[in-house]
């Protein structure tokens, strides 16, 4: 058996959390490969509306194994929350979920340390969620980093108390002001709580499920153009989100990955800083964030709203590999007379390009636009592709021309039923 693979090929926030839900009965595992509590992804269903964060989106289906993988981020903390807020929908975790001891532990001042860079920044500030992912990751490429396995061994308080000592001396070079004992009793209590759980060395875990042919979906967080190598650095996150990702993330070997699940929305958002080449600033793009409740799950900021770019969609499935595209929040566009997508990039030298330009955040780009009619009808209710309005099939077909990669699926609401087959 392969592991497939599920990612967000925009700036995150695609509708990941739904579909992996959806998904999920036809996986017997699923596995979060990267990124930590800076994730939130959403799932409803009958009548519940439920934000993850570091626990993988097959938690709410019976038995499944979800693993959160080596190559995530983890805090305790917001762990033992996220458990807690579990606690009335019965689920045992003891036979479903599963955390390598080779994850990483974000510590309260990992937290400080990013605060304390992103006010450094000042206006260049990356727009941090702000859980401390950028310093956690630093200390796990720097070899100084705390794992889950750690806590099992002797020593861990003073391990711990070594590295804080680091991250305090770090501190005192930066104009910031903070109080780290009242974090440290939380922490301390989310760490013995972690005991409780199934701790494992989880390659081993995903490769046997992989030789006894059970069925495996790697869940990815955040989204291909916040990579740490291929997105619109420096404005990303620290970790690879792409298919490669799921390969390290978990000790997965690459002749091991199946199908590629490219998950996008009808139209782009991004929330923080950085390049957004095809953003609106106008009130088409003020009533796309009220239409899709554009407003984040980890932090609820607003999220920038624009039309849909093909030059970065392509970027994302060539980087990937995406094998088929899920369409989300097609329902969002509704509203609109007349939708626009992106089709090259204009320089400022004047010369059109399809291709990313190396830098982003320097390279002044103009969006040259296509536009297509909108459908102007209600989707929510639709339960079958036979009731799309035709603007909305010549949407798909033409993102489908563009891109080479057909569209499986055509989200039509945040809820798991409003998901259709093509
Ligand atoms: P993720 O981080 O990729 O899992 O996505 P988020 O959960 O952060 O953001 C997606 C938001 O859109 C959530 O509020 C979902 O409930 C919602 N959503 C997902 N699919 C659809 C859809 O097809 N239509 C609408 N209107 N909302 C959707
Ligand atoms: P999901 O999994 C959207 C953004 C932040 C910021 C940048 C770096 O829900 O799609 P970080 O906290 O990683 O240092 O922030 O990345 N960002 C996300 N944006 N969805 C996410 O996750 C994100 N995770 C991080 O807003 O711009
Ligand atoms: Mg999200």
């Amino acid at each position: 058996m392969k592991v497939d693979v599920l990612l967000g090929l925009q700036w995150g926030d695609e509708g990941k959390g739904k579909v992996v839900d959806f998904l999920a009965p036809q996986y017997n595992v699923v596995a979060r490969f990267q990124g930590g509590p800076n994730a939130g992804h959403t799932l409803e269903f009958d009548g519940h509306k439920h934000v993850l964060h570091q626990i993988p989106s097959g938690i709410f289906r019976e038995n499944i194994k979800n693993i959160i993988g080596n190559g995530v981020v983890l805090d305790p903390v917001v762990f033992k929350e996220e458990i807690g807020a579990l606690g009335k929908f019965n689920i045992d975790f003891t036979k479903n979920l599963f955390l390598s001891k080779k994850t990483t532990l974000i510590l309260p001042s990992h937290k400080l340390l990013d605060a304390a860079f992103e006010k450094a920044k000042g206006k260049n500030k990356i727009g941090s969620t702000l859980k401390g992912i950028g310093p956690t990751y630093q200390d796990k490429i720097a070899r100084n980093g705390l794992r889950i396995g750690d806590i099992l061994a002797p020593g861990f308080e003073e391990r711990y108390r070594n590295l804080v000592n680091k991250h305090e001396r770090t501190l005192s070079h930066y104009d910031f002001e903070y109080d780290l004992k009242e974090a440290e009793a939380p922490f301390f209590e989310a760490i013995e709580f972690l005991r409780g759980f199934n701790l494992v060395n989880s390659e081993y875990l995903i490769n046997n499920c992989i030789k006894s042919s059970e069925t495996i979906l790697a869940e990815g967080a955040q989204g291909s153009l916040l990579d740490i190598d291929f997105g619109s650095y420096p404005y990303v996150t620290s970790s690879n989100t792409m298919t490669a990702g799921a390969c390290t993330g978990l000790g997965v070997a690459p002749q091991n990955i199946g199908s590629v699940i490219g998950i996008f929305k009808a139209y782009c958002t991004r929330v923080g800083g950085g390049p957004f080449p095809t953003e609106l600033f106008d009130e088409v793009g003020e009533a796309i964030q009220n239409e899709g409740h554009e407003f984040g799950a980890t932090t609820g900021r607003p999220r920038r709203c624009g039309w849909l770019d093909l030059p970065a969609l392509k970027y994302a499935i060539m980087i990937n590999g995406v094998t088929e595209l899920y369409m989300m929040k097609a329902d969002v566009l509704s509203i609109l007379d007349e939708i626009k997508v992106c089709t090259h990039y204009k320089l400022s030298d004047g010369t059109l390009t399809e291709e990313m330009p190396f830098q982003l955040v320097d390279e002044d780009v103009e969006p040259v636009y296509d536009s297509l009619p909108g459908w102007k009808k209600d989707l929510t209710g639709v339960t079958d592709k036979n009731e799309f309005p035709q603007e909305l099939n010549d949407y798909v077909s033409y993102i489908e021309k563009a891109t080479g990669v057909k569209i499986k699926v055509v989200s039509v609401g945040p809820d798991r039923i409003q998901t259709i087959n093509l």
